[in-house]
């Protein structure tokens, strides 16, 4: 099990917004959280992350339960985190970036040899190796994406967490997504993958689950996810 969830409650301030997540991915698997607006996948994310005080339940990584440790020791647990918009440092080059997320990782305690380094990333990506001395504010939506999920792997993850990758990028940019998320299920990576663009989701991902008003409602492999009635009637499509 490369990640397990169980009855995470999330809150900001006084309002209660996540309740009661069950989640389990096995290793390399692809999960995706679909739901439309204000659904709670963020939330759940930042929550899986500890980003949000007061948030209760388990998480486990990899076997390791790490629900009573900060958000910088469940990344050296193997929790990586790619956010919407993919935020790089947009005044440092593609290299630059890499190079620091590098640095986070050889400063943590215990951790495991290095699986992932620059000329690994670029092996996977080779779109990006060719934009190595280029300021990350300039890269286009999908290159930035790849160069995000460059930096996640740096810290050699187990799961990788992203959240809605394909917001605002044009259909065409949209595919090539669908196939980075499929390139790096390939190297043994898991990802949870909140998305709403279900399309794409749905074609690379092992199983969904269905989120709304803060739950998890139902859940099922993919591919029978397409064309069910529970994709029409949570995301009324
Ligand atoms: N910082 C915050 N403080 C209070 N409420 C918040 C905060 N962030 C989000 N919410 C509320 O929590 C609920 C879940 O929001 P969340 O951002 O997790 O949804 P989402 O599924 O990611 O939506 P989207 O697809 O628009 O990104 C919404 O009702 C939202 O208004
Ligand atoms: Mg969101």
């Amino acid at each position: 099990m490369s990640l397990l969830v169980e009855k995470l409650n999330v809150h900001y301030g006084k309002s209660h917004v996540i309740f009661d997540l069950d989640l389990s991915m096995a290793d390399s698997e692809v999960l995706t959280l679909l739901g439309r607006n204000g659904a709670g996948k963020t939330t759940s994310l930042l929550g899986i992350l500890g980003l949000v005080p007061g948030t209760s339940g388990t998480v486990s990584i990899a076997g390791s339960d790490v629900s009573a440790l900060p958000t910088y020791r469940r990344s050296q647990a193997g929790l990586a985190y790619v956010p919407s918009g993919a935020r790089c440092f947009p005044n440092l080059t593609v290299l630059e970036n890499l190079d620091i997320a590098a640095q986070r990782r050889s400063s943590s305690n215990g951790a495991a040899p290095a699986r992932w380094n620059k000329e690994r990333v670029f092996e996977l990506f080779p779109a990006l190796a060719e934009l190595k001395a280029n300021l990350a504010g300039g890269l286009s939506g999908g290159e930035r994406q790849m160069l995000a999920v460059g930096r996640a792997l740096m810290s050699n993850p187990k799961v990788i967490l992203m959240d809605e990758p394909t917001e605002g990028l044009a259909p065409v940019i949209v595919q090539s997504i669908g196939r980075l998320v499929q390139q790096l299920k390939q190297t043994g990576v898991g990802i949870l993958l909140a998305e709403q663009n279900h399309q794409m989701a749905l074609k690379v991902a092992d199983r969904a689950a269905f989120m709304e008003k803060g739950r998890i409602v139902e859940e099922m492999p993919a591919t029978q996810a397409v064309n069910s009635e529970v994709l029409h009637r949570i995301l009324g499509v």
